[in-house]
Protein backbone atom coordinates (compact mmCIF):
# COMPACT_ATOMS: atom_id res chain seq x y z
CA UNK A 1 0.00 0.00 0.00
CA UNK A 2 1.69 3.13 -1.07
CA UNK A 3 0.39 6.41 -0.45
CA UNK A 4 2.42 8.22 -3.28
CA UNK A 5 0.79 7.15 -6.02
CA UNK A 6 -3.11 8.45 -7.18
CA UNK A 7 -5.69 6.33 -6.31
CA UNK A 8 -7.29 5.63 -10.10
CA UNK A 9 -10.88 5.26 -7.95
CA UNK A 10 -11.97 6.41 -5.08
CA UNK A 11 29.94 -3.06 34.38
CA UNK A 12 28.34 -4.71 36.97
CA UNK A 13 26.19 -4.05 40.79
CA UNK A 14 25.31 -5.77 43.39
CA UNK A 15 21.74 -7.68 42.46
CA UNK A 16 18.48 -7.29 43.63
CA UNK A 17 16.87 -6.63 46.62
CA UNK A 18 13.08 -6.89 46.10
CA UNK A 19 10.82 -7.19 43.33
CA UNK A 20 7.41 -6.81 42.36
CA UNK A 21 4.74 -4.53 41.16
CA UNK A 22 2.63 -2.23 42.65
CA UNK A 23 -0.54 -4.06 40.83
CA UNK A 24 -3.12 -3.11 37.86
CA UNK A 25 -3.75 0.74 37.04
CA UNK A 26 -6.59 1.67 35.05
CA UNK A 27 -7.01 4.01 31.88
CA UNK A 28 -8.58 4.01 28.35
CA UNK A 29 -6.13 4.33 26.08
CA UNK A 30 -7.49 5.56 22.10
CA UNK A 31 -5.24 4.85 19.16
CA UNK A 32 -6.04 6.71 15.51
CA UNK A 33 -5.14 4.13 13.37
CA UNK A 34 -3.46 6.10 10.43
CA UNK A 35 -4.69 4.54 7.48
CA UNK A 36 -5.77 5.65 4.44
CA UNK A 37 -6.92 2.59 2.17
CA UNK A 38 -7.06 3.15 -1.15
CA UNK A 39 -9.55 1.43 -3.92
CA UNK A 40 -7.18 0.56 -7.38
CA UNK A 41 -8.26 -0.86 -10.34
CA UNK A 42 -7.41 -4.57 -10.85
CA UNK A 43 -8.12 -6.33 -13.89
CA UNK A 44 -6.97 -9.44 -12.73
CA UNK A 45 -8.44 -12.50 -12.02
CA UNK A 46 -7.41 -15.97 -11.03
CA UNK A 47 -6.93 -17.19 -14.24
CA UNK A 48 -4.80 -14.27 -15.11
CA UNK A 49 -3.22 -14.57 -12.00
CA UNK A 50 -1.78 -18.08 -12.60
CA UNK A 51 -0.43 -16.54 -16.16
CA UNK A 52 1.35 -13.98 -14.29
CA UNK A 53 5.39 -14.26 -13.93
CA UNK A 54 5.06 -16.62 -16.88
CA UNK A 55 4.82 -13.96 -19.32
CA UNK A 56 1.25 -14.22 -19.29
CA UNK A 57 0.52 -10.54 -19.55
CA UNK A 58 2.67 -6.87 -19.59
CA UNK A 59 2.06 -3.68 -17.84
CA UNK A 60 2.69 -0.31 -18.69
CA UNK A 61 1.79 2.79 -18.92
CA UNK A 62 -0.81 4.45 -21.15
CA UNK A 63 0.62 7.64 -22.49
CA UNK A 64 -1.03 10.25 -21.64
CA UNK A 65 -2.57 8.62 -18.21
CA UNK A 66 -1.92 7.45 -15.13
CA UNK A 67 -3.69 4.82 -15.29
CA UNK A 68 -1.73 0.97 -15.76
CA UNK A 69 -1.62 0.17 -19.02
CA UNK A 70 -1.75 -3.98 -19.38
CA UNK A 71 -1.57 -5.84 -22.73
CA UNK A 72 -2.63 -9.06 -22.21
CA UNK A 73 -0.99 -12.35 -23.92
CA UNK A 74 -3.36 -14.75 -25.87
CA UNK A 75 -3.33 -17.24 -22.80
CA UNK A 76 -4.75 -14.53 -20.77
CA UNK A 77 -7.24 -13.35 -23.57
CA UNK A 78 -8.70 -16.81 -24.37
CA UNK A 79 -9.35 -17.52 -20.67
CA UNK A 80 -11.28 -14.20 -20.10
CA UNK A 81 -13.10 -14.92 -23.39
CA UNK A 82 -14.23 -18.37 -21.77
CA UNK A 83 -15.46 -17.04 -18.62
CA UNK A 84 -17.75 -14.96 -20.50
CA UNK A 85 -16.20 -11.52 -20.12
CA UNK A 86 -14.92 -9.55 -22.49
CA UNK A 87 -11.91 -9.91 -23.90
CA UNK A 88 -9.08 -7.42 -23.71
CA UNK A 89 -7.75 -6.17 -26.10
CA UNK A 90 -4.25 -6.44 -27.67
CA UNK A 91 -4.48 -2.66 -27.92
CA UNK A 92 -4.50 -2.90 -24.10
CA UNK A 93 -7.21 -2.12 -21.41
CA UNK A 94 -6.79 1.32 -19.18
CA UNK A 95 -8.59 0.30 -16.57
CA UNK A 96 -10.22 3.76 -17.04
CA UNK A 97 -13.51 3.00 -19.49
CA UNK A 98 -15.72 4.90 -19.84
CA UNK A 99 -19.41 4.12 -18.94
CA UNK A 100 -21.23 1.46 -21.12
CA UNK A 101 -17.62 -0.06 -21.89
CA UNK A 102 -18.93 -3.22 -20.74
CA UNK A 103 -17.85 -5.18 -18.00
CA UNK A 104 -14.23 -3.98 -17.33
CA UNK A 105 -15.32 -0.64 -16.00
CA UNK A 106 -13.60 0.02 -12.74
CA UNK A 107 -15.75 -0.61 -10.22
CA UNK A 108 -18.43 -1.94 -12.00
CA UNK A 109 -19.63 -5.94 -11.79
CA UNK A 110 -17.20 -8.73 -10.03
CA UNK A 111 -14.04 -6.96 -11.59
CA UNK A 112 -15.59 -3.79 -9.29
CA UNK A 113 -16.26 -6.32 -6.46
CA UNK A 114 -12.80 -7.75 -6.67
CA UNK A 115 -11.17 -4.15 -6.59
CA UNK A 116 -13.15 -3.66 -3.45
CA UNK A 117 -11.95 -6.77 -1.97
CA UNK A 118 -8.40 -6.22 -2.80
CA UNK A 119 -8.88 -2.44 -1.23
CA UNK A 120 -10.02 -4.27 1.82
CA UNK A 121 -7.65 -6.95 2.05
CA UNK A 122 -4.93 -4.19 2.11
CA UNK A 123 -7.00 -1.82 4.68
CA UNK A 124 -7.29 -5.42 7.03
CA UNK A 125 -3.64 -5.59 6.58
CA UNK A 126 -2.86 -2.33 8.10
CA UNK A 127 -5.45 -2.31 10.24
CA UNK A 128 -4.80 -5.22 12.28
CA UNK A 129 -1.30 -3.99 12.93
CA UNK A 130 -2.59 -0.96 13.67
CA UNK A 131 -5.14 -2.93 16.46
CA UNK A 132 -1.85 -4.49 17.74
CA UNK A 133 -0.03 -1.44 17.98
CA UNK A 134 -3.70 -0.24 19.62
CA UNK A 135 -3.46 -3.04 22.36
CA UNK A 136 0.04 -2.51 23.55
CA UNK A 137 -0.44 1.44 23.77
CA UNK A 138 -3.76 0.57 25.70
CA UNK A 139 -1.84 -1.77 28.22
CA UNK A 140 0.80 1.24 28.41
CA UNK A 141 -1.79 3.40 29.07
CA UNK A 142 -3.26 0.98 32.23
CA UNK A 143 0.13 0.57 33.09
CA UNK A 144 1.47 4.40 33.65
CA UNK A 145 -2.39 5.68 34.83
CA UNK A 146 -1.25 6.87 38.31
CA UNK A 147 -5.10 6.42 39.44
CA UNK A 148 -5.00 4.40 42.83
CA UNK A 149 -6.73 1.02 41.69
CA UNK A 150 -10.19 0.21 44.37
CA UNK A 151 -9.90 -3.00 45.89
CA UNK A 152 -10.78 -5.66 43.39
CA UNK A 153 -12.78 -8.61 44.02
CA UNK A 154 -11.97 -12.53 43.04
CA UNK A 155 -12.78 -12.17 39.45
CA UNK A 156 -10.86 -8.66 39.15
CA UNK A 157 -7.87 -10.24 41.00
CA UNK A 158 -8.15 -13.09 38.57
CA UNK A 159 -8.47 -10.70 35.29
CA UNK A 160 -5.64 -7.93 36.95
CA UNK A 161 -3.53 -11.41 37.33
CA UNK A 162 -3.78 -12.34 33.87
CA UNK A 163 -2.94 -8.59 32.60
CA UNK A 164 0.23 -8.18 34.29
CA UNK A 165 1.28 -11.91 33.42
CA UNK A 166 0.76 -11.23 29.62
CA UNK A 167 2.22 -7.58 29.68
CA UNK A 168 4.97 -8.99 31.60
CA UNK A 169 8.00 -11.29 30.91
CA UNK A 170 11.66 -12.05 32.32
CA UNK A 171 12.29 -10.17 35.30
CA UNK A 172 9.80 -8.26 35.30
CA UNK A 173 7.22 -10.80 35.88
CA UNK A 174 9.12 -12.23 38.77
CA UNK A 175 7.76 -10.71 41.84
CA UNK A 176 4.34 -11.19 40.77
CA UNK A 177 2.99 -12.96 43.49
CA UNK A 178 -0.65 -13.15 43.57
CA UNK A 179 -0.78 -15.09 40.12
CA UNK A 180 -3.36 -17.87 40.84
CA UNK A 181 -1.31 -21.24 40.63
CA UNK A 182 -2.98 -22.43 37.08
CA UNK A 183 -1.75 -19.44 35.31
CA UNK A 184 1.46 -20.19 36.90
CA UNK A 185 1.30 -23.61 34.77
CA UNK A 186 1.17 -21.57 31.56
CA UNK A 187 4.80 -20.62 31.28
CA UNK A 188 7.84 -21.29 29.40
CA UNK A 189 11.23 -20.45 29.85
CA UNK A 190 12.13 -16.93 28.48
CA UNK A 191 15.25 -19.05 26.78
CA UNK A 192 12.64 -20.56 24.12
CA UNK A 193 12.83 -16.45 22.26
CA UNK A 194 15.33 -18.40 20.23
CA UNK A 195 12.86 -20.33 18.59
CA UNK A 196 11.07 -16.88 17.79
CA UNK A 197 14.68 -16.71 15.26
CA UNK A 198 14.90 -19.78 14.35
CA UNK A 199 11.16 -19.25 12.43
CA UNK A 200 12.02 -16.14 11.47
CA UNK A 201 15.20 -16.94 9.98
CA UNK A 202 13.73 -20.09 7.83
CA UNK A 203 10.35 -18.47 6.81
CA UNK A 204 11.87 -15.20 5.95
CA UNK A 205 14.55 -16.88 4.81
CA UNK A 206 12.35 -18.65 2.52
CA UNK A 207 10.50 -15.91 1.48
CA UNK A 208 13.62 -13.81 0.43
CA UNK A 209 14.77 -16.49 -1.86
CA UNK A 210 11.26 -16.26 -3.68
CA UNK A 211 11.16 -12.89 -3.90
CA UNK A 212 14.95 -12.78 -5.04
CA UNK A 213 13.72 -15.59 -8.05
CA UNK A 214 11.30 -13.94 -8.81
CA UNK A 215 12.86 -10.34 -9.36
CA UNK A 216 16.03 -11.22 -10.66
CA UNK A 217 15.15 -14.47 -12.20
CA UNK A 218 11.61 -14.08 -13.50
CA UNK A 219 10.07 -16.81 -12.00
CA UNK A 220 6.64 -17.03 -10.69
CA UNK A 221 6.15 -17.48 -6.50
CA UNK A 222 5.29 -20.78 -5.33
CA UNK A 223 1.45 -21.07 -6.08
CA UNK A 224 0.52 -20.73 -1.81
CA UNK A 225 2.41 -17.77 -1.80
CA UNK A 226 0.73 -16.46 -4.96
CA UNK A 227 -2.44 -17.55 -2.85
CA UNK A 228 -1.94 -15.82 0.05
CA UNK A 229 0.25 -12.79 -1.32
CA UNK A 230 -2.74 -12.14 -3.83
CA UNK A 231 -5.11 -12.17 -0.47
CA UNK A 232 -3.22 -9.68 1.19
CA UNK A 233 -0.92 -8.02 -1.72
CA UNK A 234 -1.43 -5.01 -3.44
CA UNK A 235 -2.20 -5.01 -7.32
CA UNK A 236 0.26 -3.11 -9.66
CA UNK A 237 -0.09 0.40 -10.06
CA UNK A 238 1.14 2.25 -13.01
CA UNK A 239 3.71 4.22 -10.90
CA UNK A 240 5.47 0.79 -9.87
CA UNK A 241 9.09 1.43 -10.57
CA UNK A 242 11.72 -0.92 -9.93
CA UNK A 243 13.11 0.90 -7.31
CA UNK A 244 10.20 -0.09 -5.27
CA UNK A 245 10.57 -3.76 -5.85
CA UNK A 246 14.41 -3.26 -4.89
CA UNK A 247 13.16 -1.37 -1.33
CA UNK A 248 10.57 -4.51 -0.67
CA UNK A 249 13.72 -6.73 -1.40
CA UNK A 250 16.15 -4.98 0.53
CA UNK A 251 14.03 -4.49 3.47
CA UNK A 252 13.25 -8.49 3.77
CA UNK A 253 16.92 -9.12 3.14
CA UNK A 254 17.68 -6.66 6.66
CA UNK A 255 14.84 -8.31 8.18
CA UNK A 256 16.48 -11.76 7.85
CA UNK A 257 19.65 -10.42 8.41
CA UNK A 258 18.04 -8.88 11.50
CA UNK A 259 16.91 -12.25 12.47
CA UNK A 260 20.43 -14.03 12.03
CA UNK A 261 22.19 -12.08 14.07
CA UNK A 262 19.33 -12.41 16.89
CA UNK A 263 19.44 -15.99 16.37
CA UNK A 264 23.09 -15.79 16.90
CA UNK A 265 23.12 -13.83 19.95
CA UNK A 266 20.52 -15.87 21.45
CA UNK A 267 22.71 -18.79 20.90
CA UNK A 268 26.65 -17.40 21.40
CA UNK A 269 26.08 -13.70 23.60
CA UNK A 270 23.10 -13.74 25.39
CA UNK A 271 22.71 -15.08 29.08
CA UNK A 272 19.59 -16.53 29.99
CA UNK A 273 18.44 -16.84 33.85
CA UNK A 274 15.43 -18.80 35.03
CA UNK A 275 12.81 -16.23 33.68
CA UNK A 276 9.75 -17.40 31.73
CA UNK A 277 7.54 -16.14 29.42
CA UNK A 278 3.51 -16.90 28.93
CA UNK A 279 2.83 -19.42 26.56
CA UNK A 280 0.42 -17.03 24.61
CA UNK A 281 3.75 -14.74 24.39
CA UNK A 282 5.06 -17.68 23.31
CA UNK A 283 2.82 -18.42 20.35
CA UNK A 284 2.27 -14.54 19.36
CA UNK A 285 5.84 -14.09 19.27
CA UNK A 286 6.06 -16.99 16.68
CA UNK A 287 3.63 -15.69 14.76
CA UNK A 288 4.95 -12.27 14.85
CA UNK A 289 7.69 -13.23 12.40
CA UNK A 290 5.35 -14.52 10.37
CA UNK A 291 3.17 -11.86 9.87
CA UNK A 292 6.25 -9.15 9.65
CA UNK A 293 8.23 -11.25 6.90
CA UNK A 294 4.70 -11.65 4.89
CA UNK A 295 3.97 -7.80 5.50
CA UNK A 296 6.80 -7.03 3.39
CA UNK A 297 6.35 -9.85 0.95
CA UNK A 298 2.61 -7.95 0.67
CA UNK A 299 4.20 -4.80 -0.63
CA UNK A 300 5.24 -6.01 -4.42
CA UNK A 301 2.29 -6.02 -6.59
CA UNK A 302 1.11 -9.63 -6.97
CA UNK A 303 1.88 -10.61 -10.19
CA UNK A 304 5.55 -9.61 -8.69
CA UNK A 305 7.71 -9.03 -12.01
CA UNK A 306 5.86 -10.60 -15.10
CA UNK A 307 8.54 -11.87 -15.89
CA UNK A 308 10.19 -8.84 -16.15
CA UNK A 309 13.82 -8.95 -14.59
CA UNK A 310 14.32 -6.15 -11.73
CA UNK A 311 17.24 -3.83 -12.80
CA UNK A 312 18.78 -2.30 -9.71
CA UNK A 313 17.65 0.81 -8.78
CA UNK A 314 19.66 2.24 -5.78
CA UNK A 315 17.58 6.11 -4.14
CA UNK A 316 18.77 7.83 -1.72
CA UNK A 317 16.38 6.42 0.75
CA UNK A 318 17.91 2.79 0.57
CA UNK A 319 21.54 4.02 1.34
CA UNK A 320 19.91 5.83 4.72
CA UNK A 321 17.84 2.96 5.49
CA UNK A 322 20.76 0.86 4.65
CA UNK A 323 22.85 3.27 7.37
CA UNK A 324 20.55 3.42 10.19
CA UNK A 325 19.92 -0.18 9.78
CA UNK A 326 23.73 -1.25 10.37
CA UNK A 327 23.89 1.06 13.34
CA UNK A 328 20.87 0.86 14.82
CA UNK A 329 22.47 -3.19 15.06
CA UNK A 330 25.43 -2.19 16.21
CA UNK A 331 24.26 -0.59 19.06
CA UNK A 332 21.51 -3.11 19.95
CA UNK A 333 24.40 -5.97 19.82
CA UNK A 334 27.10 -4.12 22.18
CA UNK A 335 24.15 -3.52 24.68
CA UNK A 336 23.04 -7.00 24.49
CA UNK A 337 26.59 -7.79 24.58
CA UNK A 338 26.64 -5.72 28.17
CA UNK A 339 23.84 -7.31 29.45
CA UNK A 340 25.77 -11.30 28.86
CA UNK A 341 29.04 -9.22 30.55
CA UNK A 342 27.23 -8.93 33.46
CA UNK A 343 27.03 -12.66 34.14
CA UNK A 344 30.49 -13.37 33.39
CA UNK A 345 33.70 -13.11 34.79
CA UNK A 346 36.80 -11.78 32.73
CA UNK A 347 37.60 -14.93 31.39
CA UNK A 348 34.01 -15.21 29.85
CA UNK A 349 32.68 -17.52 31.92
CA UNK A 350 29.17 -17.33 33.45
CA UNK A 351 29.40 -16.45 37.02
CA UNK A 352 26.01 -15.57 38.31
CA UNK A 353 22.41 -15.69 36.85
CA UNK A 354 21.70 -12.66 38.63
CA UNK A 355 20.21 -8.39 37.58
CA UNK A 356 22.88 -5.91 37.52
CA UNK A 357 22.98 -2.51 36.41
CA UNK A 358 24.02 -2.08 33.18
CA UNK A 359 26.34 0.63 32.29
CA UNK A 360 28.17 1.79 29.09
CA UNK A 361 26.93 2.60 25.17
CA UNK A 362 23.54 4.05 25.64
CA UNK A 363 22.78 2.61 28.97
CA UNK A 364 23.78 6.13 30.30
CA UNK A 365 20.88 7.53 28.45
CA UNK A 366 18.11 5.00 29.05
CA UNK A 367 17.82 1.74 30.41
CA UNK A 368 16.28 -0.30 27.68
CA UNK A 369 18.86 0.93 24.74
CA UNK A 370 18.52 -3.05 23.14
CA UNK A 371 14.34 -1.54 22.55
CA UNK A 372 15.36 1.56 21.61
CA UNK A 373 17.34 0.01 18.66
CA UNK A 374 14.50 -2.27 18.02
CA UNK A 375 12.54 0.81 17.30
CA UNK A 376 15.50 2.52 14.74
CA UNK A 377 15.86 -0.60 12.93
CA UNK A 378 12.07 -0.96 11.90
CA UNK A 379 12.15 2.96 11.12
CA UNK A 380 15.21 2.14 9.01
CA UNK A 381 13.07 -0.41 7.25
CA UNK A 382 10.29 2.38 6.74
CA UNK A 383 13.09 4.94 5.31
CA UNK A 384 14.27 2.08 3.21
CA UNK A 385 11.08 1.63 2.02
CA UNK A 386 10.49 5.34 0.94
CA UNK A 387 9.06 6.57 4.27
CA UNK A 388 5.66 6.41 2.55
CA UNK A 389 4.27 3.23 3.14
CA UNK A 390 1.55 3.56 5.49
CA UNK A 391 1.26 -0.27 6.12
CA UNK A 392 5.18 -0.06 7.66
CA UNK A 393 4.63 2.72 10.07
CA UNK A 394 1.77 0.61 11.40
CA UNK A 395 4.10 -2.26 11.59
CA UNK A 396 6.87 0.66 13.68
CA UNK A 397 3.80 2.03 15.74
CA UNK A 398 3.42 -1.79 16.94
CA UNK A 399 7.00 -1.79 17.76
CA UNK A 400 6.97 1.60 19.23
CA UNK A 401 4.27 0.56 21.76
CA UNK A 402 5.52 -3.18 22.31
CA UNK A 403 8.93 -1.93 23.49
CA UNK A 404 7.81 1.39 25.16
CA UNK A 405 5.61 -1.27 27.10
CA UNK A 406 8.56 -3.58 28.01
CA UNK A 407 10.53 -0.64 28.55
CA UNK A 408 8.51 0.90 30.94
CA UNK A 409 8.30 -2.37 32.91
CA UNK A 410 12.23 -2.84 33.04
CA UNK A 411 12.72 0.52 34.36
CA UNK A 412 10.38 0.14 37.14
CA UNK A 413 12.04 -2.89 37.93
CA UNK A 414 15.49 -1.13 37.92
CA UNK A 415 14.61 1.63 40.01
CA UNK A 416 12.67 -1.01 42.45
CA UNK A 417 15.32 -2.71 43.24
CA UNK A 418 18.24 -0.66 42.72
CA UNK A 419 18.38 2.88 45.24
CA UNK A 420 21.33 4.17 43.24
CA UNK A 421 19.53 3.41 40.01
CA UNK A 422 21.01 6.64 38.17
CA UNK A 423 18.14 9.17 37.96
CA UNK A 424 18.81 11.02 34.50
CA UNK A 425 18.13 7.45 32.81
CA UNK A 426 14.94 7.42 30.64
CA UNK A 427 12.97 4.09 30.05
CA UNK A 428 13.26 3.78 26.56
CA UNK A 429 13.79 6.86 24.41
CA UNK A 430 17.23 9.22 25.35
CA UNK A 431 15.93 12.60 26.81
CA UNK A 432 12.65 11.90 25.72
CA UNK A 433 10.63 9.30 27.55
N1 LIG B 1 10.15 -6.69 17.73
C1 LIG B 1 9.56 -7.13 18.80
O1 LIG B 1 8.32 -7.18 18.84
C2 LIG B 1 10.37 -7.56 20.00
C3 LIG B 1 9.71 -8.04 21.14
C4 LIG B 1 10.48 -8.43 22.22
C5 LIG B 1 11.87 -8.33 22.16
N2 LIG B 1 12.48 -7.86 21.04
C6 LIG B 1 13.95 -7.69 20.99
O2 LIG B 1 14.60 -8.84 21.47
C7 LIG B 1 15.78 -8.46 22.20
C8 LIG B 1 15.76 -9.13 23.57
O3 LIG B 1 14.63 -8.66 24.26
P1 LIG B 1 14.38 -9.05 25.78
O4 LIG B 1 13.06 -8.47 26.14
O5 LIG B 1 14.61 -10.49 25.96
O6 LIG B 1 15.55 -8.23 26.51
P2 LIG B 1 16.00 -8.39 28.02
O7 LIG B 1 14.86 -8.77 28.89
O8 LIG B 1 16.74 -7.16 28.38
O9 LIG B 1 16.97 -9.67 27.99
C9 LIG B 1 18.10 -9.72 27.15
C10 LIG B 1 19.15 -10.64 27.79
O10 LIG B 1 19.83 -9.93 28.84
C11 LIG B 1 19.59 -10.56 30.10
N3 LIG B 1 19.36 -9.46 31.06
C12 LIG B 1 18.37 -8.56 31.04
N4 LIG B 1 18.54 -7.65 32.01
C13 LIG B 1 19.63 -8.01 32.69
C14 LIG B 1 20.31 -7.49 33.82
N5 LIG B 1 19.86 -6.40 34.43
N6 LIG B 1 21.41 -8.12 34.27
C15 LIG B 1 21.88 -9.22 33.64
N7 LIG B 1 21.30 -9.76 32.55
C16 LIG B 1 20.17 -9.17 32.08
C17 LIG B 1 18.37 -11.43 29.91
O11 LIG B 1 18.37 -12.54 30.80
P3 LIG B 1 17.02 -13.08 31.54
O12 LIG B 1 15.89 -12.20 31.09
O13 LIG B 1 16.91 -14.50 31.12
O14 LIG B 1 17.28 -12.96 32.99
C18 LIG B 1 18.55 -11.88 28.47
O15 LIG B 1 19.51 -12.91 28.38
C19 LIG B 1 15.77 -6.95 22.30
O16 LIG B 1 16.71 -6.39 21.44
C20 LIG B 1 14.37 -6.55 21.90
O17 LIG B 1 14.38 -5.32 21.24
C21 LIG B 1 11.75 -7.48 19.96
Amino acid sequence: MQHHSPPLSGPAHPTSTSEGYSGPRRGLPAFPADYGGERRLRLSDNTARRCSGRGGRHSGQCPGSSAPLRLQGPRFSRAREAEGTAPLSGRGETGRNGPGQGPGRAGSGRGGAERSGSGAMLAALAAVWSLLAASFLAALLLLLRRAPAPRPGRAGLVIAGLFQDLIRYGKTKRGCGQLPGWLRLLQVPKRWFTHFYVVSVLWNGFLLISLFRAEFLGESLPSWIQDMHHALGRDSQSKDTDSEHFSALLVLLLLWLHSCRRLAECLWTSVFSSGVIHIVQYCFGLGYYIAVGSTVLCQVPTNVRNGKKLSVQICWYHIIGVMVYIWASLHQHRCLAILANLRKSRSGKVVSLSHSVPFGDWFESVSCPHYFAELLIYVSMAITLGMHNVTWWCVVMYVLFNQALAAVLCHEFYQKNFSSYPKHRKAFIPLVF
